[in-house]
């Protein structure tokens, strides 16, 4: 039996659907949910709020030790407070995409929010956990009972993004999202399934599909614990 809840892992590149499909999945089995990209982009809003350099690591290692962050880990009650600010919404703000890269590339950043997603994970109440990023498989939990990459072409990824940002150009999102691929693969290497690492290709899959996928694979490995 477990002490802790069972680690769900899913790692993906942006536009895979894997935030949406990580909380939909977390709902329908009654697990935890935690979106760590959601701590990096908080973090990044700290910075700019600060009036920090992004692009400065040492100044914004040093924000370290006073960064004071909250995320909800139901999924029906999802927040992100930074103090006692509620940054869930301004998180998602293009200034704040724009600058999340640089801040993730920090050796000091990726240490101290790994070790603050284990001790949030093992605290999140029986039975099971989602935990949804680009390192979760192989960094910070590569012993985590389900591992999940959730793949989907290029083409699909700019599909949906482009759907989701009506306002601009199919032009400017693919931009958006290759420099993001680009920036991001500099840091994890999250394009590719790691040993172990069970990989579900959504590129032809609807949202409840994936959902499904995702909950088979999750059945199957829970069955042979
Ligand atoms: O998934 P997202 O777009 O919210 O992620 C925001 C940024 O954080 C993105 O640039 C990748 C980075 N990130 C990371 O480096 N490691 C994680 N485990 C999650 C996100």
């Amino acid at each position: 039996k477990h002490s802790f809840p069972l680690f769900v892992a899913i790692d993906g590149p942006a536009g895979s659907g894997k935030s949406s499909v990580s909380r939909a999945v977390a709902r329908k089995l009654g697990y935890g949910y935690l979106d760590t990209g959601a701590a990096y982009r908080a973090l990044a809003w700290h910075v700019i709020d600060q009036e920090v350099d992004p692009q400065n690591a040492d100044a914004v290692a040093a924000l370290l030790p006073d960064f004071d962050y909250t995320i909800g880990t139901e999924p029906d009650a999802y927040f992100v407070r930074v103090g006692q600010t509620d940054v869930t919404d301004a998180i998602r703000e293009p200034a704040i995409s724009a600058a999340v890269s640089a801040i993730a590339r920090v050796p000091a950043v990726r240490t101290h929010l790994t070790e603050l997603f284990r001790t949030i994970a093992r605290a999140v109440p029986q039975p099971g956990v989602v935990v949804e990023g680009r390192d979760i498989t192989t960094v910070v939990a590569p012993e985590a009972e389900v591992r999940i990459l959730l793949t989907a072409t290029e083409e699909a990824r700019m599909t949906r993004r482009s759907a989701e940002i009506s306002t601009q150009s199919a032009h400017t999102v693919a931009e958006q999202l290759r420099s993001r691929d680009r920036a991001d693969s500099q840091v994890v290497e999250f394009m590719s399934a790691a040993d172990g690492v069970t990989t579900v290709d959504s590129t032809h899959l609807d949202f409840d599909q994936t959902i499904d996928a995702v909950v088979e694979v999750i059945n199957t490995a829970r069955n042979s614990h």
